[in-house]
């Protein structure tokens, strides 16, 4: 089998990982990949939105599958110009992947067809939505850009002067481009947050492991919002009833929703969830694998993922086995001083060899590295590594992964140091 993956990530890293695990896998290509996938595929320098580019190489090189994992090709239809060329993906269709496209089309969704999730109105005129927060609406409350924006169009507001302020930034200075020209204004929630990834062929849907990500850049989750500075899993709040719960309440219901609309969803569906008093809620869709949630996740899966994810494809997921380990996983990123804003390129990383820490029970997955002219490995990005562990607790995870990522280092390295603190009290 020669497959491809799209995408240039630490999510991407840890999907190619774990479908090198099979036997039958004889080459993999990574669009565009990085330094250190370029380790474990075949990188070349086509971005992973340019459709044609990519539909053209995996032509070219006779690519019997293919895994799209960022949500913006997604949303462009990568998988349906593929399937056009006789090339079956992973990850859902143009017509499915809108349901992380647009914050919109989500809300009205669960609205729809009753799952679970935070109340709210949608504005497209800005001085309806000034009206609505200046004399309506309950603060604190949440603005989100319709569209896509880099994970960064959700502004919480704790006063009406942030509300009105946020509104002009999304809708008026369209900080957050064309995605801003409709808003979604909801309800403040609180809780504990959990993320379940799943497999979906469509039909059935079978959640992965849970886990849990930490967003904010600083330690106490403090800071600016990131992509993510570490994950763990499982996630403790997850517990089987809550489990149960949102099977019923909300994992089928998306899926059934999905396909009465003629939408049907084949991929990874990313539930991102709040555990509110008053029971799970929605806080978003993604239509793909999350990151980091992925470098702890994959490493728990039992079963062959390529397998799964072909089922996903063909629609006989309820055939196919998937299993997880019962230990736990802890991810630690290392990001580029000045994360999640401007940060420096090209510094040398130190204490790897060909990608991974010699002689050490971790997995590395590059994020932001490029292989320099001199051969040298150096950061190119924000987040630069994600260091993974795996073991039979969370607390030997979290240990092994910090030990492991305190061997690597360069010039301004950020890491948070209480990754797994929080899941760790939970557990008691
Ligand atoms: P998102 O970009 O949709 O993942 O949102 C980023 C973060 O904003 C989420 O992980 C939550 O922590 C927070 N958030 C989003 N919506 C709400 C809400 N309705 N109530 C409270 N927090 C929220
Ligand atoms: N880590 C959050 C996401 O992938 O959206």
């Amino acid at each position: 089998m020669k497959l491809l993956v799209v995408g240039g990530g630490g999510r991407e890293h840890a999907i190619i990982r774990k479908l090198k695990e099979n036997p039958t896998v004889t080459e993999i290509h990574a669009l565009p990949g990085n330094g250190g996938i370029a380790q474990d595929a075949v990188c070349a320098p086509i971005a992973a939105t340019d459709i044609p580019g990519v539909v053209a190489y995996a032509r070219e090189h006779a690519i019997d599958f293919a895994v799209v994992a960022p949500d913006d090709p997604l949303c462009l239809g990568m998988v349906d110009a593929l399937a056009e060329a006789g090339i079956p993906a992973f990850g859902p269709d143009k017509k499915a992947a809108i349901i992380e496209g647009s914050k919109v089309f989500s809300k009205d969704l669960m609205k729809k067809y009753g799952i679970p999730t935070a109340d709210y109105r949608v504005f497209d005129d800005p001085a309806k939505a000034l009206a609505y927060v200046e004399e309506e609406a309950p603060v604190p409350l949440v603005v989100k850009a319709d569209g896509l924006a880099l994970g960064k169009g959700v502004l919480i507001c704790a006063t009406r002067e942030d509300a009105r302020q946020a509104i002009h930034e999304i809708m008026e200075d369209k900080v957050f481009g064309q995605s801003g020209s409709r808003v979604v204004i909801e309800e403040f929630l609180t809780g504990p947050e959990v993320s379940v990834l799943s497999f979906t062929d469509g039909e059935t849907v079978v959640p992965m492991v849970s886990s849990m990500d930490h967003k904010r850049a600083l330690d106490g989750d403090k800071g600016l919002n990131t992509g993510g500075m570490g994950t763990v899993a499982p996630n403790p709040y997850y517990t089987p009833q809550v489990a149960r719960e949102c099977m019923e309440t909300i994992f089928l219901p998306t899926i059934r929703a999905m396909k009465a609309e003629g939408r049907p969803f084949r991929g990874c569906l990313y539930f991102g969830l709040m555990l509110t008093p008053k029971g799970p809620r929605v806080i978003e869709y993604n239509c793909r694998f999350g990151d980091p949630e992925t470098q702890v996740v994959l490493p728990l899966l039992k079963s062959d993922l390529l397998t799964i994810m072909e089922a996903t494809v063909k629609g006989t997921l309820a055939q196919t086995p998937v299993e997880w380990s019962d230990g736990s996983a802890c991810c630690v990123i290392l990001a580029s001083g000045g994360y999640p804003q401007s940060y420096p390129k090209g510094l040398p990383i130190s204490g790897l060899e060909k990608g991974q820490i010699p002689g050490c029970d971790a997995t590395v997955y590059h994020a932001g590295t490029k292989v320099r002219e001199d051969g040298a490995l150096v950061t190119s990005g924000g987040r630069v590594l994600g260091v993974t562990a795996t073991a039979p607790t969370l607390r030997e995870a979290v240990d092994k992964a910090y030990a492991a990522s305190d061997r690597i280092t360069f010039e301004g390295v950020h890491r948070r140091s209480d990754i797994g603190a929080r899941a760790l009290a939970a557990l008691g």
